[in-house]
């Protein structure tokens, strides 16, 4: 049985569900790996042009497997090497949507955070754990949480590991979209559909500009979005879209 399934709910649209719900979805060595080759295969695919990441109605992941870790040191940490698997949905160029429900602990909550829209359903959970457990995050649960909630939101979570709400998380900045709980995944899928439908080469600029622009001062950032705005001028896309837009009829995108 797969950790994580793969789905195809619409077209240039790819799903993955992670499947350890008898663990809450707990990120084991062997579903991470799964996941990472998953990613690594998709951002190649040319007919994806977004990807949802998903759990289940109780949990969306409950973080690292717990199990897996509580006899290990920091050397066999190492040897795991998983920022690799991390690496792969960071550096995925296709945009990625987090549809979450239940809970979204600790590295459940980095993955979240690894995705670029996060649509979470009314009961979901957010929160980073680890110190419960003696350790801190790894994976981006202190400096993408502080960068989305601010640094005194960030640091209560982290520093108590209590948990928030997703409509806490929402008004903190965390969350794109709230939805019912049975609504997470359709829209999810919805928001997928609408962005497929968008030049696929203006998509890929405005998320890796967006990202890269953010860890960078202004002016430099400034200029990256400048340089990559211009450089769209180039593809067929917009030549199309203007056309398309002009003519009163609506565009064909080819992704070139
Ligand atoms: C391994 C886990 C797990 C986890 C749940 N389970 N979370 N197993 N790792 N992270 C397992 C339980 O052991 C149990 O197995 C089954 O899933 C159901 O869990 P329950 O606790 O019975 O369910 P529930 O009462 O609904 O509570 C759900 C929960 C709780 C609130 C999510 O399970 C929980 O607090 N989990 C741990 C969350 C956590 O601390 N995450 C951070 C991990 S560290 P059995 O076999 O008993 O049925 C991390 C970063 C590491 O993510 C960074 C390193 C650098």
């Amino acid at each position: 049985m797969s950790l994580v399934v793969l789905e195809h709910p619409a077209e240039h649209v790819a799903l993955l569900r992670l499947n350890r719900p008898e663990a809450r979805n707990a990120l084991s060595p062997e579903l991470r790996a799964e996941l990472r080759s998953h990613f690594l295969s998709l951002s190649e695919e040319r007919a994806i042009r977004a990807i949802i990441v998903t759990g289940d109605r109780k949990a969306f992941a409950a973080g690292a497997d717990i199990r897996s870790m509580v006899s290990i040191g920091p050397a066999e940490m190492m040897r795991r090497g998983d920022d690799l698997n991390w690496g792969a949905i960071r550096h995925c160029p296709k945009p990625v949507i987090a549809a979450v429900n239940g809970y979204a602990l600790g590295g459940g909550c980095e993955l979240a955070m690894h995705a670029d829209i996060i649509v979470a359903g009314e009961g979901a959970l957010f929160g980073q754990p680890e110190v419960k457990l003696g350790i801190m995050p790894g994976a981006g649960g202190t400096q993408r949480l502080a960068r989305a909630v601010g640094r005194y939101r960030a640091m209560l979570m982290l520093l108590t590991g209590q948990p928030i709400t997703a409509r806490e998380a929402y008004e903190a900045g965390l969350v794109s979209k709230i939805t019912p709980d049975e609504d997470t995944v359709p829209e999810a899928i919805a928001i997928a559909r609408a962005i497929a439908a968008m030049p696929p080469l203006a998509v890929a600029e405005i998320k890796q500009v967006l990202h890269a622009g953010l860890d960078a001062p202004l002016d430099t950032a400034l200029m990256l979005e400048r340089r990559a705005a211009y450089l769209l001028f180039d593809s067929f896309d917009k030549r199309e879209a203007m056309t398309a837009f002009l003519e009163k009829r609506s565009a064909t995108f080819s992704g070139t």
